[in-house]
């Protein structure tokens, strides 16, 4: 695992904006697996200035989000659907085919965690990218989700729920369940990268990186992977 340190939240931004910025300058055509949370919005925010500066273009790449709640509409403010329109499928080229976001506003939902496992496994994604939840979560695979779980229906941690109310008027609103990317998924990536930001993400990241690979600690299965990035500000990294 490559453990990048920077400043602050803006230079966690502006360099993991970079890395997917030089990525798509040498592969037009490449396949990004996207996450959402508050994290990657600067990163997102990156990506846009340099399309609008005529740096890159999202013509010809495709994208897989990690994760969406089950039961919000799509049009719902806090769905993950909503959240990538709004900060980077909008205000960029890229074509609506090719983009991919695990369907759960209602209906069958294992039928639908099926058709987006059998998307990703005809697919290669050269970067995905990741948070992290307070908890050690990547996408929304709680603790104890085996790591070689591919697309499913989870149940939220109740952490992950309490630190999620943030985005929603109570608890009660918050979903209870998700559609997710599994761990298998994510580790079939031709690389990834992690990026946290904050002293709360501090006891996870040490985790992550120091402790044991453990399905107790979902993101230390990236220990497990050849090309795993880890950007984190100073407040992330305090207990490195
Ligand atoms: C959600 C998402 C994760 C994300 C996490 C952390 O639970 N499913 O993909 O990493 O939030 O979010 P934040 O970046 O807001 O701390």
């Amino acid at each position: 695992m490559k453990i990048i340190t920077v400043k602050n939240y803006q230079e966690l931004s502006s360099t993991a904006g970079q890395l997917i910025t030089d990525l798509i300058r040498r592969q037009p055509h490449c396949t990004l697996g996207l996450a959402t949370g508050s994290t990657p919005q600067g990163a997102y925010d990156y990506l846009v200035e340099r399309y609008r500066a005529g740096d890159i273009s999202f013509r010809e790449v495709q994208t897989f989000n990690l994760d969406e709640y089950c039961g919000l509409p799509r049009s719902h403010p806090q769905s993950y659907f909503r959240f990538m329109h709004d900060n980077l499928f909008r205000h960029v080229d890229i074509q609506p085919e090719n983009r991919h976001i695990p369907c759960a506003e209602n209906g069958d939902l294992q039928a639908q965690c099926d058709a987006y496992n059998a998307l990703l496994r005809a697919a290669t994604v050269d970067l995905q990218l990741l948070g992290i939840g307070s908890n050690g979560h990547i996408g929304f695979c709680e603790p104890g989700t085996p790591f070689d779980r591919e697309t499913f229906l989870t149940r939220l941690a109740d952490k992950t729920r309490q630190d999620n109310q943030r985005f929603f008027d109570s608890l009660d609103e918050v979903p209870t369940t998700a559609i997710t990317m599994g761990i298998k998924n994510i580790l079939q990536a031709k690389s990834i990268l992690l990026i946290a930001s904050g002293r709360g993400k501090a006891e996870c990241i040490s985790q992550m990186v120091n402790g044991p690979v453990t399905e107790a600690v979902p993101a230390s299965a990236l220990q497990l992977h050849p090309d795993a990035t880890v950007i984190v500000d100073e407040a992330a990294a305090a207990l490195l």
